[in-house]
Protein backbone atom coordinates (compact mmCIF):
# COMPACT_ATOMS: atom_id res chain seq x y z
CA UNK A 1 0.00 0.00 0.00
CA UNK A 2 2.84 2.88 1.06
CA UNK A 3 4.63 2.22 -2.08
CA UNK A 4 1.95 3.53 -5.08
CA UNK A 5 1.00 6.23 -2.79
CA UNK A 6 4.54 7.61 -2.15
CA UNK A 7 5.09 7.09 -6.04
CA UNK A 8 2.33 8.86 -7.08
CA UNK A 9 3.15 12.09 -5.65
CA UNK A 10 6.59 11.79 -7.86
CA UNK A 11 5.69 10.96 -10.69
CA UNK A 12 3.06 13.90 -10.55
CA UNK A 13 5.52 16.10 -9.78
CA UNK A 14 8.23 15.22 -12.57
CA UNK A 15 5.14 15.18 -14.71
CA UNK A 16 4.69 18.94 -13.85
CA UNK A 17 7.86 19.86 -13.91
CA UNK A 18 7.89 18.72 -17.70
CA UNK A 19 5.30 20.53 -18.65
CA UNK A 20 5.77 23.45 -16.52
CA UNK A 21 9.13 24.45 -17.57
CA UNK A 22 9.09 28.39 -17.83
CA UNK A 23 11.43 31.01 -18.35
CA UNK A 24 12.83 32.40 -15.19
CA UNK A 25 11.64 35.98 -15.76
CA UNK A 26 10.22 38.14 -18.63
CA UNK A 27 13.55 39.46 -19.59
CA UNK A 28 14.43 35.44 -20.09
CA UNK A 29 11.44 35.87 -22.73
CA UNK A 30 11.79 38.72 -24.28
CA UNK A 31 15.76 38.05 -24.54
CA UNK A 32 14.63 34.39 -25.99
CA UNK A 33 11.87 35.84 -28.39
CA UNK A 34 14.01 39.05 -29.21
CA UNK A 35 16.94 36.40 -30.18
CA UNK A 36 14.17 34.54 -32.57
CA UNK A 37 13.15 37.66 -34.36
CA UNK A 38 16.72 39.42 -34.47
CA UNK A 39 18.27 37.80 -37.27
CA UNK A 40 19.83 37.44 -41.05
CA UNK A 41 15.92 38.87 -41.35
CA UNK A 42 17.30 42.35 -40.19
CA UNK A 43 21.02 42.83 -41.21
CA UNK A 44 20.89 41.16 -44.45
CA UNK A 45 17.35 41.00 -45.54
CA UNK A 46 15.75 44.32 -44.71
CA UNK A 47 18.14 45.85 -46.29
CA UNK A 48 18.17 44.69 -49.61
CA UNK A 49 14.37 44.36 -49.68
CA UNK A 50 14.51 47.77 -49.50
CA UNK A 51 17.35 48.83 -51.67
CA UNK A 52 15.23 46.62 -54.25
CA UNK A 53 11.85 48.38 -53.41
CA UNK A 54 12.94 52.26 -53.57
CA UNK A 55 13.84 52.64 -49.74
CA UNK A 56 11.45 55.32 -48.10
CA UNK A 57 7.46 54.46 -49.57
CA UNK A 58 8.78 50.61 -48.57
CA UNK A 59 9.99 51.12 -45.16
CA UNK A 60 6.87 52.97 -43.98
CA UNK A 61 4.73 50.19 -45.08
CA UNK A 62 6.91 48.23 -43.17
CA UNK A 63 6.69 49.81 -40.45
CA UNK A 64 2.69 50.13 -40.75
CA UNK A 65 3.10 46.24 -40.91
CA UNK A 66 4.66 45.92 -37.87
CA UNK A 67 2.69 47.98 -35.52
CA UNK A 68 -0.86 47.44 -37.26
CA UNK A 69 -0.82 43.62 -37.60
CA UNK A 70 2.89 42.58 -36.43
CA UNK A 71 1.79 43.28 -32.92
CA UNK A 72 -1.25 41.96 -32.35
CA UNK A 73 -0.32 38.73 -34.23
CA UNK A 74 2.81 38.16 -31.80
CA UNK A 75 0.13 38.19 -28.73
CA UNK A 76 -2.31 35.95 -30.72
CA UNK A 77 0.45 34.03 -30.77
CA UNK A 78 2.21 34.00 -27.73
CA UNK A 79 -1.67 33.62 -26.03
CA UNK A 80 -2.85 30.57 -27.77
CA UNK A 81 1.11 28.79 -26.94
CA UNK A 82 0.50 30.01 -22.77
CA UNK A 83 -2.71 28.96 -22.78
CA UNK A 84 -2.19 25.70 -25.17
CA UNK A 85 0.75 25.27 -22.88
CA UNK A 86 2.68 22.52 -25.39
CA UNK A 87 4.35 22.36 -28.66
CA UNK A 88 2.20 24.52 -32.10
CA UNK A 89 0.72 21.52 -33.00
CA UNK A 90 -0.40 20.19 -29.24
CA UNK A 91 -1.22 23.84 -27.90
CA UNK A 92 -3.71 23.98 -31.36
CA UNK A 93 -5.68 20.39 -30.80
CA UNK A 94 -5.81 21.16 -27.08
CA UNK A 95 -7.22 24.74 -27.74
CA UNK A 96 -9.22 23.60 -30.43
CA UNK A 97 -10.83 21.01 -28.09
CA UNK A 98 -11.59 23.30 -25.16
CA UNK A 99 -13.00 25.78 -27.48
CA UNK A 100 -15.28 23.04 -29.11
CA UNK A 101 -13.85 23.53 -32.54
CA UNK A 102 -12.68 21.14 -35.30
CA UNK A 103 -9.72 19.40 -34.63
CA UNK A 104 -8.91 20.48 -37.96
CA UNK A 105 -7.28 23.74 -36.42
CA UNK A 106 -4.19 21.78 -35.86
CA UNK A 107 -3.14 21.72 -39.52
CA UNK A 108 -2.29 25.23 -38.44
CA UNK A 109 0.67 23.66 -36.44
CA UNK A 110 1.88 21.51 -39.34
CA UNK A 111 1.50 23.82 -41.70
CA UNK A 112 4.22 25.57 -39.41
CA UNK A 113 6.43 22.38 -39.33
CA UNK A 114 6.69 22.22 -42.91
CA UNK A 115 7.53 26.23 -43.33
CA UNK A 116 9.88 26.29 -40.82
CA UNK A 117 11.81 23.52 -42.30
CA UNK A 118 11.54 25.47 -45.90
CA UNK A 119 12.36 28.77 -43.89
CA UNK A 120 15.59 26.98 -42.04
CA UNK A 121 17.33 25.64 -45.65
CA UNK A 122 17.83 28.67 -47.23
CA UNK A 123 18.46 30.88 -44.19
CA UNK A 124 21.37 28.11 -43.38
CA UNK A 125 23.02 28.94 -46.67
CA UNK A 126 23.05 32.77 -45.77
CA UNK A 127 24.51 31.79 -42.06
CA UNK A 128 27.16 30.21 -44.25
CA UNK A 129 27.96 33.28 -45.92
CA UNK A 130 28.14 34.95 -42.57
CA UNK A 131 31.09 32.07 -41.68
CA UNK A 132 32.81 32.41 -44.76
CA UNK A 133 33.06 36.28 -44.07
CA UNK A 134 33.89 36.14 -40.76
CA UNK A 135 37.10 34.11 -41.54
CA UNK A 136 37.74 36.57 -44.69
CA UNK A 137 37.72 39.26 -42.30
CA UNK A 138 40.12 37.51 -39.57
CA UNK A 139 42.62 36.62 -42.22
CA UNK A 140 42.53 40.36 -43.60
CA UNK A 141 41.04 39.72 -46.76
CA UNK A 142 38.86 43.15 -46.84
CA UNK A 143 42.38 45.18 -46.14
CA UNK A 144 44.10 43.53 -48.72
CA UNK A 145 40.91 44.04 -51.47
CA UNK A 146 40.29 47.52 -50.78
CA UNK A 147 44.72 48.21 -50.12
CA UNK A 148 44.93 52.02 -50.98
CA UNK A 149 41.19 53.19 -50.78
CA UNK A 150 41.88 53.21 -54.86
CA UNK A 151 39.07 53.22 -58.06
CA UNK A 152 38.77 49.69 -57.74
CA UNK A 153 38.16 48.73 -53.37
CA UNK A 154 33.73 48.09 -55.15
CA UNK A 155 34.82 46.00 -57.67
CA UNK A 156 37.41 44.06 -55.30
CA UNK A 157 35.04 43.64 -52.48
CA UNK A 158 32.84 42.63 -54.80
CA UNK A 159 35.02 40.05 -56.70
CA UNK A 160 34.87 37.95 -52.79
CA UNK A 161 31.39 37.69 -52.78
CA UNK A 162 30.93 36.63 -56.60
CA UNK A 163 33.95 34.37 -56.35
CA UNK A 164 32.15 32.84 -53.18
CA UNK A 165 28.89 32.69 -54.86
CA UNK A 166 30.74 30.58 -57.70
CA UNK A 167 31.94 27.71 -55.74
CA UNK A 168 29.84 25.36 -54.99
CA UNK A 169 31.86 23.25 -52.77
CA UNK A 170 32.60 26.51 -50.61
CA UNK A 171 28.84 27.30 -50.11
CA UNK A 172 28.00 23.21 -49.41
CA UNK A 173 30.48 23.05 -47.04
CA UNK A 174 30.05 26.47 -45.18
CA UNK A 175 26.00 25.33 -45.12
CA UNK A 176 27.17 22.70 -43.46
CA UNK A 177 28.83 24.08 -40.47
CA UNK A 178 26.39 26.28 -40.01
CA UNK A 179 23.92 23.28 -39.91
CA UNK A 180 26.08 21.64 -37.75
CA UNK A 181 25.88 24.49 -35.03
CA UNK A 182 22.90 24.70 -34.95
CA UNK A 183 22.06 21.03 -34.54
CA UNK A 184 25.14 21.22 -32.17
CA UNK A 185 22.80 23.82 -30.23
CA UNK A 186 19.75 22.23 -30.48
CA UNK A 187 20.49 18.80 -29.34
CA UNK A 188 22.46 19.70 -26.37
CA UNK A 189 19.43 22.12 -24.80
CA UNK A 190 19.02 25.32 -25.45
CA UNK A 191 18.73 27.22 -21.98
CA UNK A 192 22.12 27.19 -20.09
CA UNK A 193 24.33 27.75 -23.12
CA UNK A 194 22.99 29.74 -25.69
CA UNK A 195 20.39 31.75 -23.71
CA UNK A 196 23.09 33.28 -21.71
CA UNK A 197 25.01 33.70 -24.81
CA UNK A 198 22.37 35.69 -26.45
CA UNK A 199 22.22 37.88 -23.24
CA UNK A 200 25.63 39.28 -23.98
CA UNK A 201 25.88 38.68 -27.73
CA UNK A 202 22.58 40.60 -28.83
CA UNK A 203 23.63 44.25 -26.52
CA UNK A 204 27.19 43.68 -28.52
CA UNK A 205 25.41 43.57 -32.42
CA UNK A 206 23.62 46.75 -31.09
CA UNK A 207 26.39 48.52 -29.79
CA UNK A 208 28.60 47.70 -32.92
CA UNK A 209 25.48 48.59 -35.11
CA UNK A 210 25.79 52.32 -33.38
CA UNK A 211 29.19 52.57 -34.08
CA UNK A 212 29.31 51.60 -37.86
CA UNK A 213 26.29 54.20 -38.15
CA UNK A 214 28.94 56.62 -36.78
CA UNK A 215 31.71 55.43 -38.95
CA UNK A 216 28.99 55.60 -41.85
CA UNK A 217 28.27 59.07 -41.09
CA UNK A 218 31.70 60.86 -40.37
CA UNK A 219 33.36 58.75 -43.55
CA UNK A 220 31.48 58.23 -46.33
CA UNK A 221 30.37 61.85 -47.30
CA UNK A 222 26.86 60.16 -47.90
CA UNK A 223 25.31 60.42 -44.72
CA UNK A 224 22.13 62.40 -45.72
CA UNK A 225 21.71 60.56 -49.17
CA UNK A 226 21.60 57.22 -47.18
CA UNK A 227 19.31 58.60 -44.85
CA UNK A 228 16.85 60.44 -47.10
CA UNK A 229 16.43 57.12 -49.24
CA UNK A 230 15.53 54.95 -46.23
CA UNK A 231 13.43 58.04 -44.53
CA UNK A 232 11.81 59.87 -47.61
CA UNK A 233 8.85 58.14 -49.07
CA UNK A 234 8.59 58.65 -52.98
CA UNK A 235 4.91 56.71 -53.03
CA UNK A 236 5.02 57.01 -56.98
CA UNK A 237 8.27 53.60 -56.57
CA UNK A 238 5.27 52.13 -54.79
CA UNK A 239 4.02 48.54 -55.66
CA UNK A 240 1.42 45.88 -55.01
CA UNK A 241 4.33 43.58 -54.82
CA UNK A 242 6.12 45.92 -52.73
CA UNK A 243 3.83 46.23 -50.51
CA UNK A 244 2.94 42.30 -49.84
CA UNK A 245 6.89 41.71 -49.86
CA UNK A 246 6.85 44.41 -46.53
CA UNK A 247 4.45 42.46 -45.16
CA UNK A 248 5.50 38.87 -45.86
CA UNK A 249 8.79 40.79 -44.30
CA UNK A 250 7.32 41.87 -41.32
CA UNK A 251 6.53 38.43 -40.31
CA UNK A 252 9.48 36.89 -41.09
CA UNK A 253 11.41 39.87 -39.35
CA UNK A 254 9.11 39.01 -35.78
CA UNK A 255 9.28 35.26 -36.26
CA UNK A 256 5.66 34.97 -36.67
CA UNK A 257 2.78 32.88 -38.56
CA UNK A 258 4.90 29.38 -37.88
CA UNK A 259 3.69 28.69 -34.32
CA UNK A 260 7.33 29.63 -32.96
CA UNK A 261 6.31 32.52 -30.41
CA UNK A 262 3.66 29.96 -29.76
CA UNK A 263 6.06 27.23 -28.54
CA UNK A 264 8.01 30.33 -27.09
CA UNK A 265 4.92 31.58 -25.25
CA UNK A 266 3.68 27.76 -23.64
CA UNK A 267 7.38 28.52 -21.55
CA UNK A 268 5.84 31.86 -20.36
CA UNK A 269 4.47 32.05 -16.61
CA UNK A 270 0.83 33.77 -16.10
CA UNK A 271 1.15 37.02 -14.52
CA UNK A 272 3.69 38.22 -17.20
CA UNK A 273 1.77 41.07 -19.77
CA UNK A 274 1.79 39.44 -23.03
CA UNK A 275 1.28 42.72 -25.02
CA UNK A 276 4.07 44.35 -23.06
CA UNK A 277 6.36 42.09 -24.53
CA UNK A 278 5.12 41.92 -27.73
CA UNK A 279 5.95 46.04 -27.73
CA UNK A 280 9.21 45.68 -26.76
CA UNK A 281 10.43 42.53 -28.89
CA UNK A 282 9.21 44.18 -32.31
CA UNK A 283 10.36 47.53 -31.49
CA UNK A 284 13.95 45.59 -30.43
CA UNK A 285 13.54 43.85 -33.86
CA UNK A 286 12.96 47.06 -35.93
CA UNK A 287 15.30 49.03 -34.51
CA UNK A 288 17.99 46.69 -35.57
CA UNK A 289 16.67 46.49 -38.90
CA UNK A 290 16.78 50.00 -39.01
CA UNK A 291 20.59 50.90 -37.65
CA UNK A 292 21.49 48.08 -40.30
CA UNK A 293 19.80 50.32 -43.49
CA UNK A 294 21.62 53.34 -41.55
CA UNK A 295 24.88 51.87 -41.93
CA UNK A 296 24.26 50.40 -45.11
CA UNK A 297 22.75 52.88 -47.82
CA UNK A 298 25.49 55.81 -47.17
CA UNK A 299 28.52 53.28 -48.12
CA UNK A 300 26.10 52.20 -50.46
CA UNK A 301 25.94 55.89 -52.48
CA UNK A 302 29.69 56.53 -51.40
CA UNK A 303 30.87 53.88 -53.22
CA UNK A 304 28.42 54.27 -56.12
CA UNK A 305 26.79 50.55 -55.49
CA UNK A 306 23.33 49.74 -56.40
CA UNK A 307 21.03 49.83 -54.13
CA UNK A 308 18.97 47.25 -55.73
CA UNK A 309 22.09 44.46 -55.46
CA UNK A 310 19.92 41.92 -54.19
CA UNK A 311 20.38 39.55 -51.40
CA UNK A 312 24.82 39.97 -51.36
CA UNK A 313 23.90 44.11 -50.58
CA UNK A 314 25.30 43.78 -46.72
CA UNK A 315 27.86 41.12 -48.06
CA UNK A 316 29.57 44.49 -50.21
CA UNK A 317 28.98 47.15 -48.58
CA UNK A 318 30.10 46.80 -44.84
CA UNK A 319 33.56 44.79 -46.14
CA UNK A 320 34.73 48.36 -48.08
CA UNK A 321 34.15 49.77 -44.67
CA UNK A 322 35.92 47.43 -43.09
CA UNK A 323 38.95 47.02 -45.41
CA UNK A 324 39.42 50.87 -45.49
CA UNK A 325 39.87 50.88 -41.10
CA UNK A 326 43.51 50.96 -39.79
CA UNK A 327 45.05 47.70 -40.00
CA UNK A 328 42.19 46.29 -42.28
CA UNK A 329 39.07 46.06 -39.79
CA UNK A 330 40.17 42.83 -38.77
CA UNK A 331 39.08 43.15 -35.48
CA UNK A 332 35.63 44.56 -36.29
CA UNK A 333 35.04 43.06 -38.91
CA UNK A 334 35.30 39.84 -37.47
CA UNK A 335 33.68 40.66 -34.44
CA UNK A 336 30.90 42.20 -36.41
CA UNK A 337 30.24 38.95 -38.83
CA UNK A 338 30.62 37.21 -35.33
CA UNK A 339 27.98 38.98 -33.70
CA UNK A 340 25.81 37.87 -37.29
CA UNK A 341 26.16 34.57 -36.69
CA UNK A 342 25.40 34.72 -33.33
CA UNK A 343 21.92 36.40 -34.47
CA UNK A 344 21.72 33.92 -36.97
CA UNK A 345 21.94 31.10 -34.79
CA UNK A 346 19.67 32.05 -32.12
CA UNK A 347 16.62 32.67 -35.26
CA UNK A 348 17.71 29.15 -36.33
CA UNK A 349 17.63 26.98 -33.50
CA UNK A 350 14.05 28.48 -33.32
CA UNK A 351 13.52 27.18 -36.96
CA UNK A 352 14.47 23.74 -35.67
CA UNK A 353 13.44 23.66 -31.78
CA UNK A 354 9.67 22.85 -32.33
CA UNK A 355 9.87 20.07 -34.68
CA UNK A 356 12.64 18.64 -32.14
CA UNK A 357 9.41 19.48 -29.30
CA UNK A 358 7.61 17.74 -30.99
CA UNK A 359 9.38 14.69 -31.82
CA UNK A 360 10.14 14.60 -27.90
CA UNK A 361 6.77 14.27 -27.45
CA UNK A 362 6.72 10.96 -29.82
CA UNK A 363 9.47 10.11 -27.50
CA UNK A 364 12.26 10.15 -29.91
CA UNK A 365 15.65 11.00 -28.07
CA UNK A 366 16.34 14.47 -28.29
CA UNK A 367 19.66 14.41 -29.79
CA UNK A 368 18.35 12.28 -32.33
CA UNK A 369 15.38 14.06 -32.70
CA UNK A 370 17.53 17.53 -33.54
CA UNK A 371 19.93 15.18 -35.42
CA UNK A 372 17.08 13.94 -37.90
CA UNK A 373 15.03 16.84 -38.47
CA UNK A 374 18.59 19.07 -39.39
CA UNK A 375 20.18 16.05 -41.66
CA UNK A 376 16.63 16.82 -43.65
CA UNK A 377 16.95 20.41 -43.44
CA UNK A 378 20.51 20.42 -44.68
CA UNK A 379 19.63 17.98 -48.01
CA UNK A 380 16.84 20.26 -49.19
CA UNK A 381 19.46 23.54 -48.51
CA UNK A 382 21.95 21.80 -50.93
CA UNK A 383 19.52 23.15 -53.58
CA UNK A 384 19.70 26.46 -52.71
CA UNK A 385 23.30 26.41 -52.16
CA UNK A 386 23.36 25.05 -56.18
CA UNK A 387 20.92 27.43 -57.04
CA UNK A 388 23.73 30.10 -56.99
CA UNK A 389 25.85 28.38 -58.86
CA UNK A 390 25.53 24.53 -60.34
CA UNK A 391 22.06 24.57 -60.84
CA UNK A 392 21.43 28.30 -61.37
CA UNK A 393 19.61 27.62 -64.83
CA UNK A 394 17.47 25.44 -63.32
CA UNK A 395 14.16 27.54 -62.86
CA UNK A 396 10.84 26.89 -60.67
CA UNK A 397 7.82 29.08 -61.54
CA UNK A 398 10.91 31.33 -63.18
CA UNK A 399 13.36 31.88 -60.33
CA UNK A 400 16.20 30.22 -58.89
CA UNK A 401 15.79 27.44 -56.52
CA UNK A 402 16.43 29.92 -53.60
CA UNK A 403 14.26 32.78 -54.65
CA UNK A 404 10.97 31.03 -55.24
CA UNK A 405 11.61 29.05 -51.62
CA UNK A 406 12.29 32.46 -50.06
CA UNK A 407 8.68 33.56 -52.30
CA UNK A 408 6.95 30.87 -51.28
CA UNK A 409 7.64 31.04 -47.77
CA UNK A 410 7.97 34.74 -46.55
CA UNK A 411 5.18 35.79 -49.58
CA UNK A 412 2.65 33.02 -49.05
CA UNK A 413 3.66 30.80 -46.06
CA UNK A 414 3.79 33.39 -43.21
CA UNK A 415 0.98 35.75 -44.05
CA UNK A 416 -1.13 32.35 -44.64
CA UNK A 417 -0.30 31.38 -40.78
CA UNK A 418 -0.51 34.53 -39.29
CA UNK A 419 -4.28 34.50 -41.37
CA UNK A 420 -5.03 31.05 -39.47
CA UNK A 421 -3.48 32.05 -35.89
CA UNK A 422 -5.26 35.72 -36.24
CA UNK A 423 -8.74 34.02 -37.12
CA UNK A 424 -8.16 31.34 -34.70
CA UNK A 425 -7.36 33.79 -31.77
CA UNK A 426 -9.86 36.38 -32.77
CA UNK A 427 -13.24 34.43 -34.21
CA UNK A 428 -12.42 30.59 -33.06
CA UNK A 429 -11.94 31.37 -29.34
CA UNK A 430 -13.94 32.93 -27.10
CA UNK A 431 -13.95 36.63 -25.82
CA UNK A 432 -13.35 34.78 -21.98
CA UNK A 433 -10.28 33.06 -22.97
CA UNK A 434 -8.48 35.57 -24.83
CA UNK A 435 -9.37 38.52 -22.08
CA UNK A 436 -8.38 36.15 -19.69
CA UNK A 437 -5.30 35.18 -21.29
CA UNK A 438 -3.90 38.78 -22.43
CA UNK A 439 -4.75 40.00 -18.63
CA UNK A 440 -5.78 43.60 -20.49
CA UNK A 441 -9.04 43.79 -18.71
CA UNK A 442 -11.91 44.57 -20.87
CA UNK A 443 -11.15 48.24 -21.21
CA UNK A 444 -10.16 49.80 -24.30
CA UNK A 445 -5.88 48.01 -24.97
CA UNK A 446 -8.78 44.70 -24.87
CA UNK A 447 -11.07 45.81 -27.32
CA UNK A 448 -8.36 47.78 -29.21
CA UNK A 449 -6.51 44.27 -29.66
CA UNK A 450 -9.63 42.46 -30.49
CA UNK A 451 -11.08 44.85 -33.31
CA UNK A 452 -7.46 44.39 -34.72
CA UNK A 453 -6.97 40.78 -34.37
CA UNK A 454 -10.73 40.05 -36.10
CA UNK A 455 -11.07 42.92 -38.52
CA UNK A 456 -7.70 44.44 -39.67
CA UNK A 457 -5.01 41.76 -39.45
CA UNK A 458 -6.96 39.25 -41.64
CA UNK A 459 -8.89 41.94 -44.09
CA UNK A 460 -5.30 43.76 -44.75
CA UNK A 461 -3.49 40.24 -45.54
CA UNK A 462 -6.36 38.96 -47.62
CA UNK A 463 -6.32 42.73 -49.12
CA UNK A 464 -3.13 41.77 -50.36
CA UNK A 465 -2.96 38.74 -51.39
CA UNK A 466 -6.19 39.64 -53.64
CA UNK A 467 -3.94 42.55 -55.38
CA UNK A 468 -0.73 40.36 -56.15
CA UNK A 469 -3.10 38.39 -57.72
CA UNK A 470 -4.89 40.68 -59.35
N1 LIG B 1 13.12 36.29 -37.52
C1 LIG B 1 14.33 35.66 -37.95
C2 LIG B 1 15.17 36.69 -38.69
O1 LIG B 1 14.74 37.81 -38.87
C3 LIG B 1 14.09 34.45 -38.80
C4 LIG B 1 13.12 33.51 -38.17
C5 LIG B 1 13.30 32.83 -37.01
C6 LIG B 1 11.81 33.22 -38.62
N2 LIG B 1 12.18 32.11 -36.71
C7 LIG B 1 11.25 32.34 -37.69
C8 LIG B 1 11.09 33.63 -39.72
C9 LIG B 1 9.93 31.89 -37.85
C10 LIG B 1 9.78 33.17 -39.86
C11 LIG B 1 9.20 32.31 -38.93
O2 LIG B 1 16.27 36.42 -39.08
Amino acid sequence: MQQPIAAAPDEAAANAAFRHEYWSSRLAFVLAASGSAVGLGNVWKFPYITGEHGGGAFVLVYLACIAVIGVPVMMAEVLIGRRGGESPVGSMRHLAHQERRTQLWQAAGWFGVVGSFLILSFYSVIGGWALAYAWFALSGTFGSATGGGGEGTAANIKAIFDGLLADPGALVGWHTAFMALTIGIVAGGVKGGLERAATLMMPGLFLLLLFLVGYAAVTTGSFGRGLAFMFSPDFSELTWDAVLVALGHAFFSLSLGMGIMAAYGSYLPRHISIGQAAIVISALDTAVALLAGICIFPIVFAFGLEPGAGPGLVFVTLPIAFGEMPGGGVIVGTIFFLFIIFAALTSSISLLEPTVELLQQRRVRRGVAAVAAGVVIWALGIASALSFNAWSDIPVFGKSIFDALDFLTANIMLPLGALLLAVFAGWAMSRRSTAEELELGEGLPYRLWRFMIRYVSPVAILLVFIYNLA
